[in-house]
C-alpha cells in the first residue's frame, strides 16, 4: 500500500459534539495511527457540515447570524478533538471558500453534462435527515423512523441529479467489490435501497433554505446540503486546489461513517463520483451507534454526554481510558453502549490491572533484583521462546485485524498477549527464582521476556492509548520517538542490555479509577 486516506463524516454544527461523534473520530484516528505505524503515507480528514435548514434554525433561535453560530460551535468540535488526541491533517468546514468553489464546479459540470436538470417536485422533507423521504421509508404513523417527526410536504421547483442513470452501475460495483461496503452484513440493506432509487433533488429554493451555497447562475436556488456535504471529501484533499495532494491521496481508502448515513455514501456519493468520472473510494465503512445506558442520546432525555464531561468527571489526565473503552465496548461495526459502570470496570480490568500492574511489578522486580539493569546474559533469543512466539503472532494478528478494520479485535488480541504474560509471570514466580544464586539468571530471563513483550505491546497499543504507551515506552528506557516506531521494527530483542530504569522512574502508567491513589490525585 502506497498511501492511505481516511475521511470521517462531517458533523452538523447545530449542537456541540457528544460521545457518538467522538466514537467515529477516535476510530478513524486509531486506524490512521496504525497505518502510519506501517510506514504508509497517510492522510486524515474530518470537519463540519455547516449549511442547511437545521443550522439556519438553530442560529435563528439564538438570534445570531448562521456564520457566527457555526464559528462558535466549530471551536467546540476542535477543542473536543484536541482533548481526545484526535490528530487530523485537515479540518474542513463546508463554509470555506475552496469548498464553495468545488461544490459549484461539480454542480456546473453535472448540469452541463445533462446529469442535473430542473423539474417541479412534491415531496416529504425531513429536516432531521436534511433529505426527502419516500412513503415506504416512513413508519406506521407516517413519521421519519430516525427522527420520530412528521416530514413536511414540500412543493418546489428544484434541480435534480439523474441518479437513476447510474443505478445499475452502482449495483454492479457493489457486487464486484466485496470490500466496498463494510462490514459485509450491511451490503443487502444497500442493495434493497437501490431497488427503488429515483433521481434526487440537489437544490432547494432560497425561500425555504437561505443558508447554503448558491446554485451557479440561478440566484433563486441553493445547493442541497448532501451534495455540498459529500463533496468535502474531494475539497479536503486538494481537489481543484492542490493537485499534488489530490493526486497523492485520492481516492479515499475508507469513508468512516455511521450506519444511518450509509445510503448517502454508498449510493448518492458514488452516483455523483461516477457522473463526475472521478475514481471511487475503496471502502465505505458503516459503524454502529453508541447509546448511553442503553438509550439513544437525546436532548429531551437529557442524556447527551460530551467527551470532556467524562474526562472531567473522572479527572483523567489523558483521553486514553475513554478512547480505549469506546474502541472495545462492542465488536467494531455493531452498536455499542456507554455506562459509567462498564467504563470503570473495563479500563480498570484491562489498563490498570492487566497492563499497568504487569509493567509496574516487573519493573519493580528489575530494580529490586538487578538495580534496573538488563544483563547481557538475560537477553533471550526468540527461538523456542513461547513469549517471543506469542508476541510475534500478536503483531501479525493486529495487522490482519486492521486490514479488515476490526479495531476491537485488534485491541482484544493485544490484551490477550498481556494476559498471557501475566500468567507466565505467575507460573515462573521470578520472586522465588531471585532468591537462589543458581536461578538468578533464570529470573533475569523471565523479567526480560515480560519486559520485551511489554515493549512491543506499547507500540501495538499506541494507536488506542498514545499517552499510556508513551509512558510505558519511557519507563522501559526507550529513547526513540514512539510515534516514529514502525511495526516492521518490532523484532524480538529490541530491549537492549544496560540500566533501563530506577526506583524513582517506576510508577503506575494508569491508576485504577476510584482507587485510593486516583482519589489522592483528584484531591491535589
Ligand atoms: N452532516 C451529516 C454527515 C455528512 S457526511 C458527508 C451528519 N452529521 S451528524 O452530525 O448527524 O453525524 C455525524 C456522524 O456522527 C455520522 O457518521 C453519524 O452516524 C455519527 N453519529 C452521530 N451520533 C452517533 C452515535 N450516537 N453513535 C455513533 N455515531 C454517531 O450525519
Amino acid at each position: 500500500m502506497e498511501k492511505f486516506y481516511i475521511a470521517t463524516a462531517i458533523d452538523y454544527v447545530n449542537a456541540p459534539p457528544h460521545i457518538g461523534h467522538a466514537y467515529e473520530k477516535i476510530a478513524s484516528d486509531v486506524i490512521y495511527r496504525h497505518f502510519k505505524q506501517r510506514g504508509v503515507s497517510s492522510y486524515f480528514l474530518t470537519g463540519t457540515d455547516e449549511h442547511g435548514i437545521k443550522i439556519q434554525k438553530s442560529a435563528l433561535d439564538k438570534g445570531i447570524d448562521p456564520q457566527a453560530f457555526c464559528d462558535e460551535i466549530v471551536e467546540k468540535f476542535k477543542n473536543e478533538w484536541a482533548l481526545l488526541d484526535v490528530k487530523y491533517d485537515r479540518f474542513i468546514r463546508t463554509t470555506e471558500k475552496d469548498h464553495e468553489n468545488v461544490v459549484q464546479h461539480i454542480f456546473k459540470t453535472l448540469f452541463n453534462k445533462g446529469d442535473i436538470y430542473k423539474a417541479s417536485y412534491t415531496g416529504l422533507y425531513c429536516a432531521g435527515c436534511e433529505c426527502f423521504l419516500n412513503e415506504r421509508e416512513l413508519d406506521q404513523n407516517g413519521f421519519c423512523p430516525d427522527h420520530k417527526a412528521k416530514p413536511q410536504e414540500i412543493m418546489e421547483e428544484n434541480y435534480f441529479f439523474r441518479l437513476s442513470k447510474y443505478k445499475n452501475k452502482i449495483i454492479e460495483h457493489i457486487k464486484a467489490n466485496p470490500r466496498f461496503i463494510m462490514p459485509d452484513y450491511r451490503v443487502n440493506e444497500v442493495l434493497n435501497q437501490l431497488k427503488d432509487i429515483e433521481d434526487i433533488s440537489v437544490s432547494r429554493s432560497k425561500e425555504s433554505v437561505s443558508w447554503g451555497i448558491p446554485v451557479p447562475d440561478d440566484e433563486s436556488q441553493v445547493i442541497y446540503v448532501w451534495i455540498d456535504a459529500l463533496s468535502n471529501y474531494l475539497t479536503g484533499v486538494g481537489y481543484l486546489n492542490n493537485d499534488e495532494l489530490f493526486k497523492k491521496f485520492w481516492s479515499a481508502n475508507i469513508h468512516m461513517i455511521g450506519k444511518d448515513i450509509l445510503k448517502f455514501h454508498s449510493i448518492y456519493w458514488i452516483g455523483i463520483l461516477m457522473a463526475m468520472e472521478i475514481e471511487l473510494p475503496e471502502t465505505i465503512y458503516a459503524h454502529g451507534w453508541i447509546t448511553v445506558d442503553q438509550s439513544k442520546m437525546s436532548k429531551s432525555l437529557g442524556n447527551v454526554i460530551a467527551p470532556n464531561a467524562i474526562l472531567t468527571a473522572y479527572q483523567l489526565e489523558s483521553p486514553d481510558a475513554l478512547r480505549y473503552f469506546l474502541m472495545t465496548t462492542t465488536p467494531f461495526g455493531r452498536d455499542g453502549n456507554y455506562s459509567d459502570e462498564d467504563f470503570k470496570n473495563k479500563v480498570n480490568a484491562d489498563l490498570a490491572n492487566n497492563l499497568g500492574n504487569l509493567l509496574n511489578r516487573t519493573l519493580t522486580m528489575l530494580v529490586k533484583y538487578f538495580d534496573g539493569n538488563i544483563l547481557p546474559e538475560a537477553i533471550t533469543s526468540s527461538e523456542n521462546n513461547n513469549q517471543a512466539d506469542m508476541t510475534e503472532k500478536t503483531v501479525l494478528s493486529v495487522i490482519e485485524n486492521f486490514n479488515d478494520y476490526e479495531i476491537s479485535n485488534a485491541a482484544e488480541n493485544i490484551i490477550k498477549l498481556v494476559d498471557n504474560a501475566n500468567k507466565y509471570v505467575n507460573e515462573q514466580a521470578p520472586w522465588a527464582l531471585a532468591k537462589e544464586e543458581e536461578t538468578k539468571l533464570q529470573c533475569a530471563q523471565v523479567l526480560y521476556n515480560v519486559l520485551e513483550t511489554l515493549r512491543q505491546v506499547s507500540v501495538l497499543i499506541y494507536p488506542f492509548t498514545p499517552n499510556i504507551s508513551r509512558e510505558m515506552w519511557v519507563q522501559l528506557g526507550q529513547e526513540d520517538n514512539l510515534s516514529d516506531v514502525l511495526l516492521s521494527d518490532l523484532k524480538w530483542g529490541g530491549l537492549k542490555e544496560g540500566k533501563i530504569t530506577s526506583a524513582e522512574q517506576v510508577k503506575p502508567v494508569f491508576l485504577r479509577m476510584d482507587s485510593e491513589l486516583a482519589g489522592d490525585k483528584k484531591k491535589k
